[in-house]
């Protein structure tokens, strides 16, 4: 029997939309017992509860005093997918088209960000306090979130490749329309003022176009063990 084996602190995975983050992500976590955070979900949950609120996404203002008025929880199991607004759970309606067109000027807003980024620190800070770890995927979990992450991740891959994974995911048959939707969302998540996306100068940067789950785990599976981030978990026997 292999060695049960167990994350020590916090793995940063960073990246545009289609480039396998959620799956890698989701999928290092439970393979060494640890949580996951979606950070996407939060901006997502966030987004709906505008929508719902009856307010443009493209006005601030108003964005940030709805999203001040929203109560959103987030689980870190990495088996199970749980995003509650207002104690709903919205885990399924958060990935629709209206939520996914809302949700980049809405995550732009800086007062959003604050009041999510505080959250995921309280996360981020419980998941870690006794010891253990935590995956967590977004745009600015390196560069903001968790700037002293031991182990930063940036994932690339080609916007055609993107494109193809969310089409197949999203059961869309539309590829280049996708892809456009891809682009518009990347240009936008790279160019807000607040917290843009981008790669922290320290974090190791992995193109996954031609890579499937399984590689771009083990590479950071690897890493994690390059970093001494593993240890043998507590009462795991061979
Ligand atoms: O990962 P995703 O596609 O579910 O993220 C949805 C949007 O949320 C993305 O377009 C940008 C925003 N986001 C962000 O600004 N910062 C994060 N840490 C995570 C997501």
């Amino acid at each position: 029997m292999r060695q049960a084996e167990a994350l020590r602190g916090v793995v940063a995975v960073d990246g545009p939309a289609g480039t396998g983050k959620s799956t890698v992500a989701r999928r290092l976590a439970a393979s060494l017992g640890a949580r996951y955070l979606d950070t996407g979900a939060m901006y997502r949950a966030a987004a709906l509860g505008v929508l719902r609120a009856g307010v443009d996404p493209a006005a601030s203002t108003a964005v940030a005093e709805a999203v001040a008025r929203c109560h959103i929880e987030v689980g870190t199991d990495p088996d199970v997918s749980c995003v509650l607004l207002d104690g709903e759970d919205v885990s399924r309606e958060i990935r629709g088209p209206a939520v996914t067109r809302a949700v980049s000027p809405v995550s732009a807003v800086s007062q959003v960000r604050e009041l999510l980024v505080a959250q995921q620190r309280r996360i981020i800070s419980e998941a870690t306090s006794a010891g253990g770890g935590i995956v967590v995927e977004g745009r600015d979990i390196g560069t903001v979130v968790v700037p002293d992450a031991p182990l930063k991740v940036f994932l690339t891959a080609t916007a055609t490749q993107r494109a193809a994974r969310r089409a197949a995911q999203d059961g869309v048959d539309d590829v280049a329309e996708v892809r456009r939707a891809v682009e518009r969302r990347d240009r936008f998540d790279a160019n807000r003022a607040t917290s843009p996306m981008c790669a922290a100068a320290d974090a190791v940067e992995l193109d996954t176009t031609a890579l499937d789950v399984d590689a771009v785990v083990g590479t950071l599976h690897e890493l994690a063990v390059a970093r001494g981030l593993i240890v043998l978990a507590a009462g795991s026997r061979t």
